[in-house]
């Protein structure tokens, strides 16, 4: 069964889509099959690893509808291990439809559950709200992945998401946790910064991921080549920088025990 990690903060443009996609691709590159599940309307995600919205026939919609099963709404990227579930402005009507529905918080849990076999990661790109398609990514999560930016008030919207997730693991998902907090748009030259990490460190300790993002103009480059940024320029900062957050995740998911039943056996496999 696949480990699933929503990349959440209700906070626009911190990095969420740009952590998710090279995550994700980073994470296949390392060998592991990895599925990209853009759960935003604004599709960037999709269109980052090259599916714009005329080259989406079926979308994440269609499979929360039940128009389409989720295993025909997947697409093949350019990384042999890594597929993605696009998704379009379609999305947004899922929010308003939802609303009524009995379980309208387990859509995504749902259809998620009938390819979790075929992967070992999953990982989610969310919206940039709390609302109905982010509880819905949290729900179906078993970890959730913060980017976030060092500025002053950052922890502030940071108490917000976390009572978020208690709610949601309170309510609906009792194993629900925290997987990493990732500075992105790091710029270690700036005093704010490291003070407001070693803020977020006091409060999240290990969590927070030792490697941190740097700006890096190829970062926000590649999704209009419809690439990956291992893909656009594999000797780039940001590349480098991601690589160096999947090893670390991947061993934080063998330190903690959290390895997906797939990684496990095929880390026991002679
Ligand atoms: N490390 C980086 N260096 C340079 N540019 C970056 C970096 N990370 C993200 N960006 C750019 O910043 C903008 C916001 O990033 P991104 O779209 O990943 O944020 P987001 O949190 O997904 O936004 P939204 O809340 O709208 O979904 C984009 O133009 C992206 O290319
Ligand atoms: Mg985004």
């Amino acid at each position: 069964m696949a480990r699933i990690v929503a990349v959440a903060n209700q906070k626009g443009g911190v990095g969420k889509t740009t952590t998710a996609i090279n995550l994700a691709a980073s994470v296949a590159s390392r060998g592991h099959r990895v599925l990209l599940v853009d759960f935003d309307p604004q599709g960037n995600a999709s269109s980052g690893v090259g599916y714009t919205r005329d080259k989406v026939e079926r979308s994440i919609y269609d499979a929360l509808t039940g128009d389409a099963t989720l295993a025909e709404v997947i697409r093949p990227t350019d990384i042999d291990t890594l597929f993605v579930a696009p998704a379009t402005t379609d999305l947004v009507g899922a929010e308003i439809e939802l609303i009524s529905a009995d379980s309208r918080e387990r859509y995504l849990a749902d259809a998620l559950a009938t390819v979790a076999d075929q992967y070992e990661y999953i990982v989610i790109d969310c919206p940039p709200s709390l609302g109905l398609l982010t509880l819905n990514a949290l729900v179906a999560a078993d970890g959730v992945l913060v980017p976030m930016q060092a500025e002053y008030f950052a922890l502030e919207g940071l108490s917000a998401l976390t009572s978020t997730i208690d709610k949601v693991k309170a309510a609906y998902n009792p194993r629900l946790q925290i997987d990493g907090v990732l500075f992105t748009m790091f710029d270690a030259r700036l005093s704010v910064a490291n003070q407001v990490r070693a803020e977020v460190e006091k409060f999240f300790g290990e969590k927070v991921f030792g490697e941190n993002i740097p700006r890096n103009v190829r970062l926000s480059e590649a999704p209009s080549h419809g690439k990956p940024v291992l893909l656009y320029d594999l000797r780039c900062a940001g590349t480098n920088s991601y690589l160096a957050v999947a090893d670390e995740f991947l061993e934080r998911e063998l330190k903690y025990g959290l390895a997906s039943a797939a990684s496990r056996d095929a880390g026991a496999q002679p």
